[in-house]
């Protein structure tokens, strides 16, 4: 027998904060429906997570508690273990670095390192950022803040070990030329090079002497080991890399991916692979860099007080409506507004209405017309030929978007078959064909077509709602043979004489408006139902189909071309850019969520095209007068329009 493919797959560790949040699930419950999915295509998979529990911010923490840095941790990480369990998330293995194997292996690495004279002792001069556990240079800084999260740095001056980071910058150009599709998004690739390697690589600063909750270096005590060297061995260490623990490091290393937050790539595509590269270790195939869940456009974070909580949706709406919500809702590469409005819209329309209704329509009339066991004498017909033909390419198109790790274009695939099933519906009209019985074989065909298509739908849905699949499977009879990877590329797999089983309600309908009051303690829920019912059932769905406007209602849109004069970001903000326009008239200030994709620098003295007549808003406090115009590109960028140097500035563009 030829031995399984593997695939090895890891999200970040975690720093143990007290509550772990929606955004931290988000890049979980990816990572998790990734390892399914290849496990359904039958690889080997090795599922890594784990905590991150070292470093100055832990051990602060800890004091403030009362508490030993390792009491608070076990404390903590016990919680995080049990809110996976909660989310149906099937890693492999779970890491702490405070395990012992990890810190022996750490410490290995480091004494090998300094051996071989990649790490050396000096004098550490710059400036340190103790909420994100990092070092930056001065030129690094913004506006003198920490460049990551925009708050204070503290001087910092001490002897320490260093690694021979700018040794590499060379290789890792090359690297990244003969590899393009090591770092993806490719956006933050140009970032990567153009803000951290061409201006030039220094040598990192890799152990602390200021506090000691940490691994300690095991030939000089007094120094521990800089928690992201200490953090990105774990993806090794783990596999039993210089530990006796496990054993599999030949079997699975190098990963075939690092799913990791965007603001974490740098490290994960310049110190890790320079790490590597020191160890004579082969690279990770693919570090994917995903998008935030932001709200009130800003990231989530515990000391702004907005994290959303994903136990307590998972309790009131089921682990599967928020794992299918959270990789249904956003692009993954791409930043996204979490609202709790958009996440019971989506299970409304998508789990409720259309998926939820095919299941228990489709069981409910093979359990009315043929007490629930189809006969083998069925009736074909060529107007069935558009549905299975569609259900006959799913797997493949599915598995293209899913290779792309574009988990959104996946389940668009799928929720068109199930759209296109619905309709199926309607156009053989059941209830019709029922009331002769000459059309019984005809009827059941109509039937077993139903099923069938519910079958392969919900074979492709199985590593993004497991539970929910396995109902299905039990309500339209799938026997576990016709539940594989395999079965779900051939139309026809299930049995003629199926015999179906009504179960519960999948997902019951959510009152909107009732639920928003509940979930925001609204004080205005009175007005909310008003709101709701004349919200549209389905949310927006941007990739797919637009609503159809007459010339009229684009006649409303007032474009007009205008010239960036003066642009610079938003404080405290990511993603904000305030855009001084000349709009061919007074000026004007506009407000836009493009700094992820430009610098100031690249959109000063560009000509571009606004929606002038927006109503004003403000945005992180600052006044916002339209809106100017880019475009979502299939990658998770976003591009603005430019225009022609030689159109005037209040041109109309129409
Ligand atoms: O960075 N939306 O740990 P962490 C999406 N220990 N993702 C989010 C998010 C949001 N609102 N907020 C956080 C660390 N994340 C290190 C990692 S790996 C060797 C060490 C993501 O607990 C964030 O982008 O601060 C990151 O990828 C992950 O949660 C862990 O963040």
């Amino acid at each position: 027998m030829s031995e399984k493919k593997k695939f090895y797959i890891t999200t970040p560790i975690y720093y143990p904060s007290a509550k772990l949040h929606i955004g931290h699930s988000y890049c979980t419950v990816a990572t998790d429906t990734m390892a399914r999915y290849k496990r359904l295509q039958g690889y080997d998979v090795m599922f890594l997570t784990g905590t991150d529990e070292h470093g100055q911010k832990i051990q602060q923490k800890a004091q403030e508690a009362g508490v030993t840095p390792q009491a608070y941790v076990d404390n903590i990480v016990s919680g995080i273990q049990e809110l996976w369990k909660l989310m149906n998330i099937s890693n492999d293995r779970f890491i702490r670095t405070t395990d012992a194997y990890h810190v022996e292996s750490v410490q290995k690495i480091f004494r090998r390192l300094y051996d071989q004279g990649d790490i050396y002792k000096s004098v550490y001069t710059g400036k340190y950022c103790t909420p994100c556990e990092s070092f930056w240079t001065e030129s690094q800084l913004v506006d003198g803040k920490c460049p990551d999260c925009g708050r204070e740095v503290a001087d910092a001056q001490e002897e320490a070990y260093f690694f021979r980071l700018s040794k590499y910058a060379d290789r890792l150009v090359a690297y990244y030329e003969e590899h393009p599709d090591f770092l993806e998004p490719s956006s933050r690739l140009n970032e990567m090079v153009n803000n951290f390697i061409k201006p030039g690589l220094e040598d990192l600063c890799v152990s602390r002497t200021t506090f000691d909750w940490g691994i300690p270096v095991d030939f000089d005590p007094k120094h521990v080991v800089y928690v992201w060297v200490d953090a990105l061995t774990n993806y090794i260490t783990a596999l039993g890399y210089e530990n006796d623990t496990y054993h599999d490091f030949e079997k699975y290393w190098p990963a075939d991916v690092h799913f990791v937050g965007k603001e974490i790539t740098r490290f994960h595509s310049i110190i890790w692979p320079a790490m590597l590269m020191a160890l004579d270790l082969p690279l990770p195939k693919k570090v994917f860099g995903h998008g935030w869940l932001l709200i009130d456009g800003g990231k989530m974070s515990k000391s702004k007080g907005n994290v959303v909580d994903p136990q307590v949706l998972c309790e009131r709406y089921g682990v599967d409506a928020l794992r299918y919500f959270l990789l249904r809702e956003f692009p993954f590469g791409s930043d996204g507004a979490f609202t709790n409005e958009a996440l019971i819209n989506r299970i409304n329309a998508d789990l409720a209405n259309d998926l939820g209704n095919l299941v228990s329509r489709s069981v409910s009339m093979v359990q009315k017309y043929f007490d629930g066991k189809l006969p083998e004498t069925q009736q074909e017909d060529p107007m069935d030929e558009e549905l299975l033909t569609l259900l006959g390419g799913l797997r493949a198109r599915y598995e293209g978007h899913m290779e792309q790790y574009a988990f959104q274009s996946a389940l668009i695939e799928v929720f068109k078959v199930i759209s296109r099933t619905n309709k199926y519906i309607d156009e053989t009209a059941p209830w019709i064909l029922a009331k002769d019985e000459a059309n019984r074989a005809r009827l059941a065909r109509v039937m077993y077509n139903l099923l069938e298509s519910l079958r392969i739908c919900t074979v492709l849905l199985t590593p993004f709602m497991p539970d929910t699949a396995q109902k299905i499977f039990g309500q339209i009879g799938a026997r576990e043979a016709q539940t594989t990877w395999e079965s779900a590329a051939q139309v026809g797999l299930l049995s003629r004489d199926v015999q179906v089983h009504k179960g519960e309600t999948l997902f019951p309908r959510i009152d909107v408006a009732k639920e928003l009051a509940a979930l925001e303690g609204d004080k205005k829920a009175e007005e909310a139902p008003k709101k709701a019912e004349k919200a549209p059932k389905k949310p927006e769905e941007k990739p797919q189909g637009v609503s159809v406007i007459g010339i009229e209602d684009f006649g409303k849109v007032a474009l007009r071309v205008a010239k960036i004069v003066e642009c610079e970001k938003v404080p405290k903000s990511d993603k904000l850019l305030r855009l001084q326009l000349d709009d061919g008239e007074s000026g004007r200030q506009v407000v836009s969520g493009i700094a992820p994709w430009y610098t100031p620098e690249e959109l000063t003295g560009k000509k571009v095209i606004i929606v002038s007549n927006l109503k004003p808003a403000k945005l992180r406090g600052v006044e916002s007068n339209g809106m100017i115009l880019a475009a979502d590109c299939k990658n998770g960028d976003v591009k603005v329009i430019f225009v022609d140097d030689a159109i005037d500035c209040g041109a109309t563009v129409r």
